[in-house]
């Protein structure tokens, strides 16, 4: 008989593998995205500084830049390797998928990359030493590499929404899945949001500098930036919701909290207020109101943004061939890959399961509730916490907190079986299988609070 090609499932409680690279993600985007606008910044401000005689702009840059030494190289380094770590763990087969696709393109990547790095201590520890029109050279080509190294990537992360098309099914080529629909729009509006990020992260360096004069033309200058970046925010928003795939509008309309709209608007408000007092007032504004605006831009900007993003993309994790769950869910000829569905409907998922442990291959009503633990780890556990008091989408709450098992079952056999709901996978279990869960589902309603409670017997599954 076949086996899927999956992995050991890594189960962290309650805040589940998904929020573990939410958070790891989000750090990183604030370090990333702070870098390239800086970068951006530097570049502008060194050619005003060159052409209008006004070299004390470039102690400024050397501040702000050995800043971003420390908050975005040393973050970004520190979450950079964190994602790759919790992905790889969280979502083998994602990617795996996306490392087939894009390897060359990751590559590039890094070359672009090492040259960003070397650029940015070249250009801090140079400044001063060398001749100021090589300088100026030397900061362009540091803008330049970073953003090369944003476009490449968002052609990858803007596949793992989707395609946007038939053609990469069927060629699996690398630019057809690189240039996908989703791409200008993703890439325009982070590009503007790096300069509302340089902006508010600038504005800490700001707050340092001692000579008023001084520090009014350069706050002036950097809220300008900010305020272009934050204007342009919001019809590139609207332009990269008309690209987005049928599921993720569903999820958009219907879907994500309640408060989502009032959200986007209040950070819109107060974020445009900052970047106003900046420009206005630059000489009252002190350090830690910049800090603190940095940690409302990372906490209630970005946090919730790639939250939405990555519910968005539901029920896929790339492509929308690979499921959260890492099945496989449709052919793609181009890649030489399979829909893992029929096998699965065919012969349920724990029979299927290279890691399944041998005792539980057969159901009994002995292992029935382990049965239904493993399963639920396995199937369900990338996209919902297992206990009641879980915090992604719980699956007790999910079902009403019922402790009725037919209640469960009820569903298990329906949509889910079927695929009938356009943000979660088809999970065609047998029906032994979806018993199984529903006593699991039910007992984890009633009984203990936590997952742990219930005893876990294998070992790889936890
Ligand atoms: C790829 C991600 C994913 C997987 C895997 C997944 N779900 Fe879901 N599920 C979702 C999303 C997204 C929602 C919508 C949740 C929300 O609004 O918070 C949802 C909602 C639900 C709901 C509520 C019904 C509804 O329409 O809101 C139930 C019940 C549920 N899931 C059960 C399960 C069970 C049982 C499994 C495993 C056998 C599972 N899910 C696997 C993503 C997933």
């Amino acid at each position: 008989m076949e086996i899927l090609g999956m992995y050991p499932t890594w189960y962290v409680p309650y805040i589940g593998s998904g929020w573990v690279m939410g958070i790891t993600g989000t750090i990183h985007i604030l370090a990333s995205h702070t870098s390239i606008g800086a970068a951006f910044l530097f570049a502008l401000l060194e050619t005003k500084a060159y052409r209008e005689g006004k070299p004390w702009l470039l102690d400024y840059i050397r501040r702000y830049g050995i800043f971003l030494l420390i908050f975005s190289y040393i973050w970004g380094s520190v979450t950079g390797p964190g994602i790759w770590y919790s992905t790889t763990v969280a979502s083998p087969r994602g990617i795996s998928g996306l490392i087939h696709n894009f390897v060359w393109v990751w590559a590039t990547e890094w070359v672009f990359f090492v040259t960003e790095v070397i650029g940015v201590y070249a250009l801090v520890y140079t400044i001063g030493k060398i001749d100021a029109k090589t300088h100026l050279k030397l900061t362009w080509l540091f803008a330049i590499a970073s953003l090369e190294t944003l476009l490449l990537i968002i052609g990858i992360l803007s596949f793992m929404m989707w395609p946007g098309g038939d053609r990469w099914y069927r060629t699996g080529s690398v630019l057809d899945g690189f240039y996908n629909l989703n791409i200008f729009a993703q890439m325009s509006m982070r590009a503007a949001f790096m300069c509302v990020a340089a902006a508010i992260v600038g504005s800490i360096v700001v707050a340092g500098v001692k000579d008023r004069a001084q520090r009014t033309e350069i706050a002036r200058f950097i809220a300008k930036m900010g305020g272009v970046g934050l204007v342009a925010l919001i019809p590139l928003f609207f332009w990269y919701v008309q690209t987005l795939p049928p599921n993720a509008k569903i999820i958009l309309a219907a879907r994500l909290p309640a408060y989502t709209p009032q959200l986007l608007i209040g950070i819109l408000a107060t974020t445009a207020f900052y970047l106003v007092w900046l420009a206005w007032k630059p000489t009252w504004l002190p350090g830690p109101v910049a800090a603190a605006m940095t940690a409302f831009l990372l906490l209630f900007g970005l946090w919730p943004e790639e939250r939405a993003r990555e519910s968005l993309r539901k029920p896929y994790v790339a492509g929308q061939y690979i499921y959260g769950n890492q099945v496989i869910s449709r052919d793609v000829p181009g890649k030489g890959v399979r829909s893992e569905i029929p096998a699965m409907r065919e012969h349920g998922l724990l029979a299927l399961h290279p890691f399944v442990p041998a005792d539980l291959k057969e159901i009994t009503p002995q292992n029935r509730l382990e049965a239904g633990r493993v399963i639920a780890a396995i199937a369900c556990s990338n996209c919902h916490s297992l206990e009641k008091t879980g915090l992604l989408r719980p699956l007790p709450a999910k079902f009403g907190g019922t402790t009725d098992p037919r209640v469960v079952r009820a569903f298990l056999d329906g949509p889910l079986y079927t695929g009938a709901i356009p943000y979660m996978p088809a999970i065609p279990l047998s029906e032994k299988e979806r018993d199984a869960l529903a006593y699991f589902i039910a007992h984890s309603s009633e009984g203990p609070a936590t997952l742990s409670a219930v005893k876990p017997k294998s070992p790889e599954i936890r």
